[in-house]
């Protein structure tokens, strides 16, 4: 496993974490990845290089200074942009292969999205929030209603169900962003800075919510962060340095994984 520079962690950390119960498989392998922008015939690179296996059930803090691609790398690892070179096997498949509509569909079913504003439809209340991406399964409205009082219940906002997004805080807009990513049971679970609008005391209980999606639910979950504070939630916290992976912290061990609450959702 080659890592650019690394303390030869970040390849090869997959089921040796202490009891993850993984079937050693990783759920997400990243080989000599590479992402470029272009501006006409300029080659502006952002991602090179990037060698990285994370176990199932793995809990990772994405930490780099601002520009150094972690986004870029998010978005890549949860089927949302496209890489310009190496391997990216997410959840089983090569996503290099699919095409734009493969690549939803696989989204849907395979990835949850927490981001720093929250991405909140304004006209939709919080119920309807978190059942638009069960909109995209085969559950009928009776299955849809279930999950989403499940959902809503899980982040103690089943009084708040009725309100649209101006009528919550921004911490219960959070909560019900992350019942959104969580409803139709995904494997993986990409959060974007999800405490960078949050103060205090609702950063941490959105941090002790992704820890119950990991501990509880058996989510693999990758962070970008930049509070120190937020990465310490992680097993794993590795470093991004102009595009390049410099350096990964093992922060404690992972914990043993319970069994998935609900089961998969049909496509
Ligand atoms: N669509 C794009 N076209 C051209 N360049 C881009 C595009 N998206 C990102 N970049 C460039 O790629 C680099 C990495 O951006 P990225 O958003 O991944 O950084 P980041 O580490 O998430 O930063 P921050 O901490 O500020 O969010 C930056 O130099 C950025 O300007
Ligand atoms: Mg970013």
């Amino acid at each position: 496993m080659s890592n650019s520079g690394n303390d030869g962690n970040a390849g090869s950390n997959g089921g040796n974490g202490g009891g993850n119960g993984g079937n050693g498989e990783p759920i997400i392998r990243l080989r000599d990845l590479a992402k470029s922008y272009y501006r006409g015939s300029l080659e502006i690179p952002v991602l090179t290089g990037i060698d990285l296996d994370i176990p199932r059930g793995g809990y990772y803090a994405l930490m780099g200074p601002s520009g150094s691609g972690k986004t870029t790398l998010l978005n890549l690892l949860a089927g949302i942009d496209r890489p310009t070179g190496g391997e990216l096997e997410v959840c089983g498949y090569r996503l290099n292969d699919f095409d734009d509509n493969e690549l939803a569909s696989w989204r849907a079913t395979n990835v949850g999205f927490i981001f720093q504003n929250y991405n909140l439809i304004p006209v939709l209340n919080a119920y309807e929030n978190i059942e638009l991406p069960l909109l995209l399964t085969e559950l009928s409205r009776a299955q849809r209603r279930e999950r989403v009082l499940e959902a809503l219940q899980l982040v103690n906002l089943t009084e708040q169900m009725q309100h649209f997004p101006r009528q919550l805080s921004g911490g219960q807009e959070q909560r019900v962003a992350i019942a959104r990513a969580i409803v139709h049971d995904p494997d993986l679970i990409v959060a974007d800075e999800p405490t960078g609008a949050l103060d205090a005391k609702n950063a941490e209980e959105a941090l002790n919510l992704i820890q119950h999606l990991n501990e509880e639910l058996g989510k693999t979950i990758v962070m970008v962060t930049h509070d120190p504070k937020a990465a310490r939630h992680a097993h794993i916290q590795i470093h991004l340095e102009k595009g390049v992976l410099d350096r990964t912290v093992e922060v404690h061990e992972l914990p043993p994984r319970e069994p998935l609450l609900g089961g998969r959702v049909p496509h």
